[in-house]
């Protein structure tokens, strides 16, 4: 038995889902933005972004104590959910949202534009799902695009993901690349600074 993971751009409901989800299957509910923050396990403040560089290895080891002290039974919310123990780990659902729809979200919180730009770049390019990819195996990774679903139907398919041993909603269908070429959006969503990269 291990922990379950939810990964994702910010402003794709993670923490939303993660709270219901624990809460339903009585496990530990643990969002890693907030365990860095209560505890400051942050190396330092970027200023110019307003935000707080994470400590991922001292995270990771907080975690990866607090999945071992729960036997197994956390669900964990974040946007880096790469930097834990893939033993520990048993699934990993990373939220999807199109970019029209992350936009009217993030829009709300205040954020400047360049931080907007940036987490809507990532969102595109899909380096949430990449990241937990790379690091758990496609065997335990799954999508959702929450884009047109409400929490409650989000959270019913969770459930599902974690009850199944097939692998449903596996992860690399959901490509919002293709999807803005076709709507004839991708310069919106992909700035020159990133071509040039
Ligand atoms: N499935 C959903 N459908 C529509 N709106 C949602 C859904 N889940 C969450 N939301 C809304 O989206 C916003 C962001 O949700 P939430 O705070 O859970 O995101 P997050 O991924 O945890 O963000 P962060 O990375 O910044 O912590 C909230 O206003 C929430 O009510
Ligand atoms: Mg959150």
């Amino acid at each position: 038995m291990g922990a379950i993971l939810i990964s994702g751009t910010p402003g794709t409901g993670k923490t939303t889902l993660a709270m219901e989800l624990a809460k339903s299957i009585k496990y530990r509910f643990i969002d890693m933005g907030e365990l860095a923050t209560s505890e400051h396990i942050y190396l330092k403040v970027d200023a110019k972004r307003n935000t707080k560089i994470i400590d991922e290895r001292k995270l990771a080891k907080r975690l990866d104590k607090e999945i071992i002290a729960n036997g197994g039974k956390v669900v964990a919310s974040g946007h880096y959910a790469e930097i834990l123990n893939p033993r520990l780990v048993e699934r990993v659902i990373v939220l999807r949202t199109h970019p029209d729809e992350l936009r009217r979200r993030l829009s709300q919180r205040g954020w400047s534009a360049e931080k907007i730009q940036e987490n809507l770049e990532a969102e595109v390019l899909g380096v949430c799902s990449s990241n937990v990819l790379a690091r758990y195996g496609k065997e335990r990774v799954h999508e959702i695009d929450t884009t047109k679903l409400s929490p409650n139907v989000t959270l019913r398919i969770a459930l599902d993901i974690i009850k199944s041993k097939d692998e449903i909603y596996a992860v690399g269908s959901i490509n919002w690349l293709a999807d803005l070429e076709k709507e004839n959006k991708l310069s919106t969503y992909m700035s020159e600074k990133s071509w040039d990269a």
